[in-house]
């Protein structure tokens, strides 16, 4: 059984026992909001930097799923998946996570591991699939070239595909160890040239539309959590470390 087998049964099991529960919708939204919550101060203590990009990421997607159409309950839900998207890089270590140079292949298996981790621990405190799904799917690619599945175009949850787009804008926009910040333009353009390949076409266009509509759409970073990066070049056309 290979881990997302597991990660279904397990799912599965637990969706059964859910269903057998006397708690009321309100009280395991309560529960859902204070645990994703906890998890994401616990990112917080772990690692500040992808902490404050996951607070970016969570307003990035909540303002898209807004445009998109989605009530203002189910972009928060999708902006509390995002503050957790990241979760299971809690688990890697410091040598790889916080490494300056390319990633060896070995060490980039290590960190494709991490939406899997990060789906296990949520589905261990029985968080609702909507939270699970979109972790654990948010680097699948539309062309069905990303991870940790091969799934293809609308076989993706929509809400990771929505997370995707805003995770890569600011990732590209921001400062890494590894490289230096993509301006707004050019992060423009890395989306275009991804669309219908990494990204779903539709949600591309939904974010530029966006993005182009607001002079100020791009959130600060804090730098000071960064070592500067004066020795490397970013070319827009180099591979994103999510
Ligand atoms: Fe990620």
């Amino acid at each position: 059984m290979n881990n997302i087998d597991s990660i279904t049964n397990l799912y599965t099991r637990k969706e059964r026992s859910l269903l057998g529960g006397k708690q009321s919708r309100s009280d395991r939204e309560r529960e859902n909001k204070h645990i994703l919550l906890s998890f994401a101060n616990s990112i917080q203590e772990r690692d500040i930097v992808t902490y404050d990009h996951s607070r970016r990421v969570a307003t990035y997607a909540q303002r898209l799923a807004r445009y998109a159409g989605w009530s203002r309950r189910d972009a928060r839900d999708l902006a509390l998946a995002a503050l957790v998207h990241d979760l299971g890089k809690t688990w890697i270590a410091n040598d790889i996570l916080l490494k300056a140079d390319t990633l060896s292949d070995e060490e980039r298996k290590t960190m494709e591991r991490h939406p899997l981790i990060g789906a296990r621990i949520l589905i261990g405190c029985d968080v609702h699939p909507f939270y699970v799904e979109t972790v654990l799917y948010h680097h699948e690619a539309w062309d069905g070239r990303g991870y940790p599945s091969g799934l293809k175009g609308e076989e993706i949850p929509l809400s990771a595909r929505i997370l995707t787009v805003a995770d890569v804008y600011d990732v590209l926009t921001s400062q890494r160890p590894y490289k230096a910040p993509l301006s707004k333009d050019a992060a423009r353009e890395r989306l275009l040239s991804g669309s219908g390949a990494s990204f779903d076409p539709m949600i591309v266009r939904a974010f530029l539309s966006l993005l182009d509509s607001q002079a100020h759409f791009t959130l600060p970073q804090r730098l000071c959590a960064i070592p500067s990066t004066t020795k490397t070049t970013y070319h827009a056309a180099s591979p994103v470390r999510l």
